[in-house]
């Protein structure tokens, strides 16, 4: 009998490790035969550890399943489906589950991540085989075709990215990989790097052969020890099975492959800091222009692009540009893997097609509150998303719906407060948060931040509020006009918002 039993560090902090080892005792000890297989997480995260067993009637779910569990598991029958407590039914049956478009997370929690054979088996390699057939300008236009924008927040067509890479003429080019997933409640490219880290590696060669890039590197925080050891055993595995190397997919074209950990960094993410730190330097921001794609990496044209977005391109070259973009709505063509994260009771990752509203991924996904409280605040796209109040929750989940609502959908997190939650208090942590990761380069971020703390402070403590909250929005102006990226430019947002929707949390107003 097979069994599956997470790998995922989501799944091993809540103990998936000794759970493993208690299933393979309890099974010697009765005499039984067994396979234990350690995937990816499903993603589903208040059933981790997540138990499966392949029956003849498919996969069947047991969870949150603690070591206390296993004899009765086993005494139930679990091993041929026996019902139990902690029976869930056929993995794929699951609501949560069975609702979801999982195009770019088809295999997470399916396969076993450093299975190359069962990559293939499940789909795997079949657009970077059918990319090696093609001239480099049809795996752009095919990207281009397909409406993919960058998942890491800007949304920036990936296409136009990669073919102002390809048009740059160089002997060196490179592809890099942004997995310095910094914001807050997201965990979408963890995912892929335990779960299915050959669905990047795969987008990646691919990406390698439109633009003509022979080197690769992918930037993983230093947050994340078990994707960044999965994931390089993942690029041995590639390598040796001709995947990576000398000659790719039989193309006769070379891409290796580096995996490269960072060190706590939040403007690591900033694509040019993350170019900086890879060259060996302080992680600084440069200037915009050059582009990455004209000149990136050691001075040289470079695709950048997040994980979500490269993990993104396999199918879109296995199953065509018109098979993703048929998914979405507007200008948000194919999917977008949400990470519900915060107060809410069913914590989890939901890709779904661009078109839901924000509404249907808090309640009908996300259960409501943990709390049982009402949901008064969502903070969407990390701490320099705006706050969302309830008034918004018809939002479609859409770039354009999103900006028009005064927020962003940036790389998909979603955090949710319920009415305990003191926006004054979330207001200061944002610009907290930018004065600690400010790199320091430009003033508005580096002085605006640590100086807009202590306005808050004072509007706290009742000190002038009107003059305070006047000198408070100049100084957010100041920081999104003059800052010199994101962080300075976008830290504004969630205190804006918190004074816009939530004002009486700042006292009465004089
Ligand atoms: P941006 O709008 O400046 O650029 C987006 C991307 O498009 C960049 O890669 C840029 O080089 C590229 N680009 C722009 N014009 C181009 C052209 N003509 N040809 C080729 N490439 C072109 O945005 P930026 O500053 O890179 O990212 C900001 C976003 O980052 C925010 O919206 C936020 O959502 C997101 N973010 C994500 C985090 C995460 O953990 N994933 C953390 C913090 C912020
Ligand atoms: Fe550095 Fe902040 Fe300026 Fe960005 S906005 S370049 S993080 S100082």
């Amino acid at each position: 009998t097979t069994l599956y039993v997470p790998r995922d560090a989501a799944a091993l902090s809540v103990d998936a490790d000794a759970v493993a080892v208690r299933i393979a005792q309890e099974a010697a000890a009765r005499g039984i035969d067994v396979r234990i297989v350690r995937n990816g997480s499903r993603g589903l995260f208040w059933l981790e550890p997540l138990v499966e067993v392949a029956t003849s009637a498919g996969r069947v779910a047991y969870g949150p399943v603690a070591t206390r569990d296993v004899a009765s598991l086993f005494d139930a029958g679990f091993l041929s489906g026996g019902s139990h407590a902690l029976a869930l039914g056929v993995t794929d049956d699951i609501a949560y589950l069975k609702s979801q478009d999982r195009l770019t997370y088809a295999r997470i929690g399916v396969i076993d991540p450093l299975d190359a054979d069962d990559y293939a088996a499940h789909g795997g390699w079949t657009g970077l085989a059918n990319a090696a057939a093609l001239a480099p300008a049809d795996i752009v236009a095919a990207v281009t075709e397909s409406g993919l924008r960058g998942r890491g927040g800007a949304a920036f067509p990936a296409g136009i990215k990669w073919k102002t890479c390809a048009d740059a003429v160089s002997e060196q080019k490179y592809i890099v990989c942004n997995a310095d997933e910094g914001d807050s409640g997201t965990y979408a490219d963890r995912l892929t790097l335990e779960g299915d880290p050959f669905c990047l590696i795969e987008g990646m060669a691919i990406a390698a052969l439109a633009v003509g890039a022979t080197e690769g590197y992918v930037y993983i925080r230093s947050e994340y020890p078990h994707a960044f050891r999965t994931f390089s055993q993942a690029i041995d595995i590639a390598t040796q099975a001709g995947w990576l190397g000398d000659d790719v997919a039989g193309s006769g074209r070379a891409f290796r492959l580096h995996a490269r950990l960072g060190a706590g960094a939040y403007i690591c993410g900033e694509e040019t800091s993350l170019l900086e730190s890879l060259e060996g330097r302080r992680g600084q921001v440069r200037v915009k222009p050059p582009l990455p794609a004209i000149e990136g990496l050691f001075g040289k044209p470079t695709v950048i692009n997040n994980v979500v977005t490269l993990a993104s391109v396999p199918i879109v070259l296995a199953r065509g540009a018109a098979y993703y973009r048929d998914y979405g709505v507007g200008r948000s063509r194919g999917t977008l893997p949400l990470q519900l994260a915060g107060n809410v009771k069913y914590a989890g990752l939901v890709e779904k097609a661009f078109g839901l509203t924000l509404r249907e991924l808090l309640y009908d996904y996300g259960g409501g509150s943990a709390s049982g409280r009402p949901i008064r605040a969502v903070q969407i796209g990390g701490p320099l998303g705006a706050y969302l109040p309830a008034s918004k929750f018809d939002t479609v989940i859409d770039y354009e719906a999103f900006a028009a609502a005064g927020g962003m959908l940036g790389h998909g997190g979603v955090v949710a407060f319920d009415d305990t939650v003191d926006m004054a208090a979330q207001a200061r942590f944002a610009l907290e948060f930018c004065a600690v990761e400010s790199c320091g380069k430009c003033t508005p971020c580096r002085i605006g931040a640590t100086r807009g703390v202590e306005v808050i402070d004072r509007i706290r403590a009742g000190v002038d509020r009107a003059r305070n909250e006047t000198l408070l929005r100049d100084l957010a102006d100041t920081m999104i006009h003059g800052s010199l990226c994101a962080l300075g430019g976008m830290a504004p947002f969630p205190v804006l918002s918190a004074l816009d929707h939530f004002a009486e949390d700042f006292g009465a107003r004089q």
